[in-house]
Parts: C-alpha cells; structure tokens; sequence
C-alpha cells in the first residue's frame, strides 16, 4: 500500500572523505540527499573529536541542503550560537548532555534552527515526553554515539515505533522521527518501516564501492509502500 509519508535520506559526513568534501557534497547531492548529517563530537560527551562550526560554515558556502547539525557534545548550551552563525538548520542536543533541555530547545529555536532532541540506545523513552511538543525532529541512537561503522542495535525499532505513538498521542505528528547507525541498504526497509522518516547513515554509504548508486538503492527499496 503506497504511503503519504516521505523518506529523507541524511548521509553521514563522518565517513566522507574531509580532504575533498566539497567533491563529496555535490555528489550527495546529485544523489538525492535530503540532508546533510555533521556529527560533531568533543571528545568529553563522546570519546572521539570531529568538526565544529568552522567546517559547518564552510559546507553552507557550497551547498544549500539543511545541514542536520547533530551535536555529541557536554554543554551544549555553549556553543548554540556559533552553530547558529555557521549556517546549521538542525541543532540536535542529546537529553544526557542538556542540563535544562526546555530552554536549550527554546534557544535554538530562538536563534533561528529548526530544534532536535536526541537520546542514546538505553536512554528511557519517557525523558522525551515532557520536551515533545516542542522539537521539530526525535534523533534515536541506533549505535552508541561516537563512531561509524557500529553495529545497528535493533531495539531501534520499538523505540521508533513507540516514539511515533508519542507522537500521535499528543497530536505533534509533523515532528521528524530519525535514526543514526548502523544503517545500511540491508536493514534501510525495516528502519523505515518502523515509523523512522529521517534516515541517516555513513558507512552505509561510503564504505560502499558506489556511493551514488547505494542511495539509490535504497530509495528504491521503499518505493513499493
Ligand atoms: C555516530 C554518529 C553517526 C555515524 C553513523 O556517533 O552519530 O551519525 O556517522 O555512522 P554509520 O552509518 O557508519 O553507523
Ligand atoms: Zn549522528
């Protein structure tokens, strides 16, 4: 039965090559991403250190598709505004970082980002539940955050399907529901099917021989709904 509801796929930049990620951009977006996925990790949060507002600033100069800014990082509340300056359209906090989520949602939203909360794999889904009615996207860790190249931990699919209940329940349905690691063209159907609109995914996508043709593939995976 066909579906109304939209597939966004959102590559990981993570598993991009930096030497060349402009070359890498454009040939995601000739692909056909929805987003593009910025993992920013401090090395405190998560024990590994990536990019910060500079690369993102310098990826809105070449590209204009939303930048999903996913911020691994303690204190979140620090450093809103320079991702805010440096062109993100998502800022996603993690529950376990925000001290005082409501106003770190409200913040983000003050300065213009489009608000995201997200939780890691054994995080109670019930932290969500207060903070609901005002994001615009639920991210749900299918990996512990950190690293590519995880293995999908499939409790996600509950979780996913649990969230999008929440989300019926208090009438807040046009917020996104996404998923991070471990997805792959293998396991992409499932994900989607239960209740995952935003599809992130790194290796899935890089560490295949043809990148282009993966994301195709996967979209093609779900045109049968
Ligand atoms: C993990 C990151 C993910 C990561 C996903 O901490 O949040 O976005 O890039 O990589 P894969 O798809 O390889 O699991
Ligand atoms: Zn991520």
């Amino acid at each position: 039965m066909p579906t109304a509801r939209k597939l966004y796929l959102a590559p990981s930049l993570l598993s991009a090559n930096f030497t060349q990620l402009g070359d890498d951009v454009r040939m995601l977006e000739e692909a056909g991403a929805d987003f593009l996925h910025v993992d920013v990790m401090d090395g405190h949060f998560v024990p590994n250190i990536t990019i910060g507002p500079p690369v993102v600033a310098a990826l809105r100069k070449v590209t204009e598709l939303p930048l999903d800014c996913h911020l691994m990082i303690s204190d979140p509340d620090r450093y809103l505004e320079d991702f805010a300056q440096a062109g993100a359209t998502f800022i996603t906090v993690h529950v376990e970082a925000a001290l005082h989520l409501h106003r770190t949602i409200d913040r983000i939203r003050q300065l213009g980002c489009r608000p995201g909360v997200t939780l890691n794999p054994a995080t109670s889904l019930s932290t969500l539940e207060d903070i609901l009615p005002y994001v615009d996207l639920v991210l749900l860790m299918s990996v512990e955050p950190g690293f590519g190249g995880q293995a999908f931990i499939p409790t996600l699919f509950r979780r996913a399907a649990r969230v999008r209940q929440m989300l019926a329940d208090c009438g807040h349905e046009d917020c996104l529901i996404e998923a991070d690691g471990g997805i792959k063209l293998e396991n992409i159907r499932d994900v989607y099917e239960s209740g995952v609109d935003v599809v992130v995914s790194g290796s899935g996508i890089f560490g295949t021989p043809d990148p282009k043709l993966t994301m195709k593939q996967m979209r093609a995976e779900l045109l049968d709904f």
